[in-house]
């Protein structure tokens, strides 16, 4: 399974990148928001740093100007994947990028049938949000494997991107269901190195070398 970092934060994305656990980036407005960075700017830099796919989202919501938004956001690095909304307008940009042979993330799904039309509208991926749906007391991890099994099903290709990831479960079971990638925010990737045996038995273990002394170097 893949890891994307949800982030706009360059020294964050940099710190993981270096631990080889970053195989790519997802950004949103909210996100380059709170990074008080320009977007093409910022977008610029993660595209530098991290080899594998940087998506980056449209602000447009009508088809034409998110496609023009989206070639030029494709021009800042062979990397991008245009983001676009799950709306009739996002599922027509998707079609005319993806047909230009540009990487699209279809973002803000929320059922399988949106799932299934940016499937056919030849998404490379697919963002169904799993925290937002737990949010409103809906199963977000049930949302999962429905698109998994509808993308299996008919052979689709389209990857299975889970968002919205907030929980180290969430991370487990996406890739227990079978989720091609997940995208978390940094303080989640770290959070799945914590067990709490771990810290007992190495607190233990520090015990042990302290009483008999033992030394390596
Ligand atoms: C990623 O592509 C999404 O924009 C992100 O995971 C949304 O997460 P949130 O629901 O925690 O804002």
């Amino acid at each position: 399974m893949k890891f994307f970092v949800d982030t706009a934060d360059v020294a964050a994305i940099a710190e993981l990148n270096d631990l080889g656990m970053v195989d790519g980036v997802t950004t949103n407005p909210s996100l380059i928001k709170k990074s008080g960075r320009d977007i093409l700017e910022v977008t610029k830099e993660i595209c530098a740093l991290v080899e594998g796919p940087v998506s980056a989202e449209v602000v447009a919501t009508e088809a034409e100007q998110m496609i023009a938004e989206g070639r030029k956001l494709a021009e800042i690095a062979d990397n991008i994947a245009v983001k676009v909304p799950l709306t009739w307008d996002g599922l027509k940009a998707c079609k005319v990028l993806s047909d230009e042979g540009k990487m699209v993330n279809v973002t803000l799904c929320f059922s399988a049938n949106q799932a299934l039309l940016a499937a056919k509208a030849g998404a490379t991926f697919i963002s169904p949000f799993i925290g937002r749906l737990d949010d409103i007391n809906l199963d977000g991890m049930q949302l999962i494997e429905d698109i998994r099994t509808v993308y299996d099903n008919y052979g689709f290709e389209t990857e299975i991107l889970a968002a919205s990831i907030r929980t180290a479960n969430h991370v487990a079971e996406s890739a227990r269901i079978g989720a091609d990638v997940i995208t978390a925010p940094p303080s989640v990737i770290k959070s799945l190195a914590m067990h709490p045996l771990t810290d007992k038995g190495l607190d233990a273990f520090l015990k042990d070398i302290a009483d008999a002394g033992i030394k390596i170097l």
